[in-house]
């Protein structure tokens, strides 16, 4: 611990330098050729002595900045406090792994938890000090354009996915160099956006709130996450940074978060936008009182607190807490010790895309490929004399993803290059056919392509989504393949029928037809760095395809929302006219190379109580031609309850390795409080009666037995 008397140290601040120490300012106007005073930054409202107080720095680009902007910052601080640099590292710092909506498909953890902490190391040596991770919104709209960030749609897998990231960041000890802090985002409802439209207002009743999307923040928040950002929109009726019941009630007084709270980027000023603030001071007034600790980018607490304390509209002492709150904050990154955090130029260079890290990222792109369909394709022969490889995506280091912080589009390892570096002589023919972009209707690269594609042994078509369609206002009314790319596939399909297609993208998209004519589809999502390595390697059989949809796939832009644990309407088989009501792919959905026989489902009790538990013990045999992984997935239906309950949850999952014809038994335990869910007066209880308790995946139960709590 530092030498550094906090409380010394308040006393002698000034108000102005405490309320600096609650603003964080955008990178570029700290690094040398920063914007002049008279340009933007004087359009923020702030001085060059403001500038020089500010107590947290966002985004910024290299190691060699953050050092050179932290000694300047040192030597010009009156008081000399550290600044903290904090950063959105969505799927890798440097070395880029995939995209949170596939590692959500990958059902792993422990994947998850080593990614995250790989990012870390990096983002520290990097100049990093926290991060603006995870997101745990629930997706249920694919036509939302940051559906990427988050790891799918079950309240469940997200929790535990977020914790892995919370975990994986922090460390055990965020003091420590390779560990840095996270935030926990976008508190709450910032998925629900009416029509799937980013920014837009979502009305969420508490049931839904408190079942559906608080869990996985508040499984962040259980795992010891040290920030918490309230998201952009207007929940139901008051916008998440100035929503007193979500930060003050739910989060603080409900949760006992005491760490600090975050707003969005300007999303203090967006108050008056809004139409709760009437002016920028009201603004501050609104979330201040509210608990936000740092504004990011509004620069209403420099502008108007002081005005604020005067008035006695905010008193000294709250003040004083929040601005204690930073600065404990960063006595706990060690920052009074080591200004740094373990930043090194040198570091970063034999840590960055090292072999190890590689590894993990290039692991984890294979985990979180999902195969959609499969007939008898794949794997191809690694023996195949020549390939064609056609497509928007074939030569594309677009696939390292929407996202990247600190990593590099041309460090990213493509599908071609991949397919060389597995295959050395194989002969490669690539043609890219057409664009992928909405408005490219351009099919003058159809004609080789087709020959392209008659020429081969075998075609491997990657197609998709660009990734500049996935993140922030990137909603879709549509969900289509973009561009010429469904022409493109009916064409080479039908000049060489032994095609395999990859899709590449952030979000689902209607598949109906492609499905219908694609003899095989593997969804590769944004692989990141090691993406075409570990195409290469899935598409040949070095590995089987293991993961499993976190996300339902609509057949049509229609049907959205769209998500696996609905409830039941008084007519279950209601339907659209022209539609039915079921996803293309459900949720839990992913095939193998193998084949995995669910031998029985035996459970240990068929009753339960408050002091007891089941056993359920499923036994699986790879009855496939090599060895592979599979996801068991335990579901769970309340029957008859005060609320009306989904028809499936998933309550556990665990992913096993099975050797050829291995047979595995895989235990879960049902306890009770894995039963309770918010019944109508909103609280969170169980009920006695009969359950049912499913293995399998949506339509695809393999068992389903009952048992009853007494
Ligand atoms: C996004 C956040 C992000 C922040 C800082 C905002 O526009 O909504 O997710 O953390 O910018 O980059």
């Amino acid at each position: 611990m530092s030498k550094v008397n906090l409380r010394e140290l308040l006393n002698k601040m000034t108000t102005k330098q405490k309320i600096a120490q609650l603003e964080q300012l955008a990178a570029r106007y700290f690094t040398k050729n920063k914007t002049d005073i008279t340009g933007p930054l004087r359009d923020l409202g702030l001085t060059e002595d403001e500038l020089k107080i500010i107590g947290t720095n966002l985004g910024i680009g290299s190691v060699e900045d953050m050092i050179d902007v932290q000694n300047r910052h040192l030597d010009e601080d009156p008081n000399h406090i550290p600044m903290i640099f904090m950063s959105d590292i969505i799927h890798g710092f440097r070395t880029i792994y995939p995209i949170p909506l596939a590692l959500g498909c990958s059902f792993d953890d422990q994947l998850v938890y080593e990614c995250s902490r790989m990012a870390a190391r990096e983002a520290s040596v990097g100049g990093l000090q926290a991060t603006f991770t995870p997101m745990v919104d629930c997706i249920r709209d694919a036509r939302w354009g940051r559906v990427m960030e988050s790891c799918g749609e079950d309240p469940y897998l997200n929790g535990i996915m977020g914790q892995a990231q919370v975990k994986g960041f922090q460390g055990d000890d965020i003091s420590n160099p390779g560990n840095i802090a996270a935030c926990v985002k976008h508190f709450a409802g910032y998925s629900a956006g009416e029509a799937g439209r980013d920014y837009n207002m979502a009305e969420l009743s508490e049931h839904s709130l408190r079942q559906v999307h608080f869990p996985a923040y508040k499984a962040c928040v259980d795992a010891g996450v040290k920030m918490v950002m309230p998201s952009f929109n207007v929940l139901n009726g008051v916008p998440s940074v100035a929503n007193k019941w979500l930060v003050n009630g739910v989060l603080r007084n409900e949760w006992g978060f005491d760490g600090i709270v975050i707003s969005d980027w300007d999303a203090v000023y967006e108050l008056t936008q809004h139409g709760v603030a009437a002016d920028l001071k009201e603004a501050a007034l609104l979330a201040f009182e509210n608990g936000c600790n740092i504004e990011m980018m509004s620069f209403s607490y420099i502008s108007h607190l002081e005005e604020l304390i005067n008035e006695g509209k905010i008193s000294v002492d709250r003040l004083d807490e929040y601005v204690m709150k930073v600065l404990e904050f960063k006595e706990e990154l060690g920052l009074f010790d080591d200004p740094y955090h373990g930043a090194s130029s040198e570091d970063s260079k034999k840590l960055f895309l090292c072999s190890e890290h590689r590894e993990i990222s290039r692991r984890a792109a294979r985990e979180s490929a999902v195969l959609l369909k499969n007939d008898n394709i794949l794997p191809l022969d690694r023996k195949l004399k020549s390939i064609a490889l056609i497509g928007p995506f074939a030569n594309s280091d677009d696939i390292n993803g929407a996202w990247s912080c600190a990593g590099r589009r041309n460090e990213c390892v493509t599908v071609k290059e991949g397919i060389r570096n597995l295959l050395p002589e194989v002969d490669i023919k690539y043609a890219k056919g057409c664009e992928s972009y909405l408005n490219d209707r351009n099919i003058s690269g159809f004609e080789q392509a087709i020959v392209t594609a008659k020429s081969a042994d075998a075609v491997i078509l990657c197609l998709g989504e660009p990734s500049d369609y996935s993140g922030e206002e990137r909603s879709r009314t549509e969900l289509t393949l973009p561009g010429m790319q469904l022409e493109l596939a009916r064409a080479v399909i039908d000049a060489n029928p032994n095609t395999a297609v990859v899709l590449f993208g952030g979000r689902p998209l209607e598949l109906v037809e492609l499905d219908s004519i694609a003899p095989a589809i593997l969804h590769m999502w944004f692989p990141g760095t090691e993406g075409g390595n570990a195409v290469s390697e899935l598409l040949f059989g070095v590995y089987s395809p293991c993961g499993k949809l976190s996300v339902s796939f609509p057949k049509k832009v229609g049907q959205c929302p769209i998500y696996y644990n609905y409830t039941n309407t008084g007519r279950p088989k209601s339907r659209y006219i022209d539609c039915d009501k079921f996803p293309q792919y459900f949720f839990g959905y992913g095939l193998s190379y193998n084949k995995f026989t669910y031998n029985s489902m035996i459970l240990s009790s068929h009753t339960i109580d408050k002091n007891s538990s089941i056993k359920v013990s499923v036994e699986v045999t790879n009855e496939g031609c090599m060895s592979g992984k599979e996801t068991v997935q335990l579901y769970l239906r309340d029957l008859v309850s005060s609320a009306s309950r989904p028809v499936q949850e998933l309550i556990s999952f665990k992913k096993v390795n099975f050797e050829k014809g291995e047979t595995k038994t895989v235990e879960f335990e049902i306890t009770e409080p894995m039963l309770r869910f918010w019944n109508a007066d909103n609280e969170f209880v169980s009920e006695r009666g009969e359950f049912e308790i499913s293995v399998g995946y949506a339509d695809h139960m393999k068992f389903t037995e009952k048992f009853s709590l007494i």
